[in-house]
Order: structure tokens, then sequence, then C-alpha cells
């Protein structure tokens, strides 16, 4: 039977409902994860999980440590991953409150911790990225959604900035002009190191607010923060749904 991990993103600091039945501190040759790793009972069968940002939220988008992350998931044994991501609603069609599960991405980042081939040159490997994400996750999460009855989208192009600053109207013009339908923070470097590890990943986004430019107020925590309660009863609902079925 597949393992599955959860990284939980903002407004997921705690997956309420997990029967924990061990917490374990792992260190890694890249340092320390964002916190302990739990194991227990979610939707019926056993998975982990990571909070991304830890718990409580601590560590912005850019200093959350991605290769101790994924590089203790593996360790401790995940074979696939299921990353709840908080993003900006690009799309007209992705207005707040609407789920995505992203079939690409581009990435905006920089200097971040990217690949666990950077030192040992004779180790290099060009790992395929075509497709990001898994498809056969992907269909569960979109099978899941479907179950759920939530408004969202089976596809969508995940643009990843580097943050923690909230984007410019203009750097969302450029996003959406890349293709773009959603924008966040912590998508990368996340997803490739994860098909470094040759684990399977997907994605499920929850949309907080209109993307910079979108609506005319600016952007506030309050906002996001409300957008985040409302929603985060679904995310769990369907990340149950999925691991039940699988
Ligand atoms: N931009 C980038 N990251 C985000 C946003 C946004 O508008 N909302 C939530 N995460």
């Amino acid at each position: 039977m597949t393992v599955y991990a959860i990284i939980g993103g903002t407004g997921l600091a705690q997956l309420e409902g997990l029967t924990i039945r061990q917490s374990l501190a792992m260190s890694t040759p890249y340092g320390e994860p964002s916190g302990e790793v739990q194991v227990g009972e979610f939707g019926g069968r056993e998975v982990m999980f990571l909070a991304r940002h830890g718990h409580p939220h601590r560590l912005p988008p850019h200093k959350v440590n991605y290769r101790a992350n994924l590089w203790a998931l593996k360790q401790a044994g995940a074979q696939a991953i299921l990353a709840v991501n908080a993003v900006g609603g690009i799309n007209a069609d992705m207005g707040t409150g609407h789920f995505c599960v992203p079939h690409d991405l581009v990435d905006y980042t920089s200097g971040r911790e990217h690949t666990y081939f950077a030192d040992d040159l004779e180790r290099v490997t060009h790992i395929d990225f075509t497709q990001p994400y898994s498809q056969a996750l992907r269909e569960r999460l979109v099978d899941a959604l479907k179950a759920e009855g939530s408004p969202f989208s089976d596809y969508g192009v995940y643009g990843c900035t580097q943050g923690p600053r909230l984007e410019t109207a203009a750097e969302i013009l450029r996003l959406e002009r890349d293709g773009c339908d959603i924008v966040g923070m912590t998508g990368m470097p996340e997803a490739a190191l994860a098909r470094e590890l040759e684990l399977n990943y997907a994605c499920l986004a929850l949309v907080v607010n209109p993307a910079a430019g979108k609506s005319s107020s600016v952007i506030t925590m309050a906002e996001i923060d409300q957008a985040l309660q409302k929603g985060i009863g679904t995310v769990k609902s369907v990340l149950a749904r999925v691991l039940n079925a699988a």
C-alpha cells in the first residue's frame, strides 16, 4: 500500500482529526525539517503529516527548509505527497474559496536551496520535469473534490513567487501572460525536490484572495485568514476522501 504524506501549508499547521501514533523528530544532511513528522491515522488509514511552516506557523516561504522536509518524509517512508497550498487567484474563474489542482507550474523563486544535486558533481542528474505533478495523484484529488461538491478546477498553472511580500499588479499581469492561473510562494522548490527523490507529488491549492490588481481592494491578512478558515474544513474532507479511497 502506498504510504502517503500530507504537507500542510498556511492554515493547516495541524491536521485536526489525525490520531497521532508517533511524532518523529528527524534530522537530515540538509538540516532540520520544519517540525516533527507526525505519523497516525486519518481518513481511515495511516498517513504522515508535516507542517510546512512549522507549528505554530513561524517560517516564511523563503525560510522553509524544503530539502530537509522532503528528505525527512522520504526517510520516514513516504511514497506519495499531497501538498496543500494557499494561493492568490489570477484566472477570473478562480476566485476566493475556489480549489485548484494545478497541472503545471512556473518557478519565479530565487536563492532557495532547490536541489539535492548541488554539490556532488559525479551525481548530477537532470530530472525530467515536463509534468511536475503526478497525474495519478491529481486524479485522486479531482475525484475527491467532485465528491465533495465544492467549486474547483482540475487544471491550472501555479506561479511560484519568492515572497514574502505579495506581488505588484504588473507582476501579476506578467504571470498571467506567462499562463499562470494561480500564484503562491511555496510550490517550489518543493515539487522539484519531490521529483528528485522520486516521490509522487500533487498540490491541492485553495484560493484565499484575488491576486494583486485582480480586485479593487488591497489584500489584507484578515481577508486571507477568513478565506482559510472557511476553506480548511473542505481541505480536510478532500484529503480524508483521497486517503479513504486509496
Ligand atoms: N500571492 C502569492 N502568494 C499567495 C497569495 C498571493 O496573492 N495568496 C496566498 N498566497
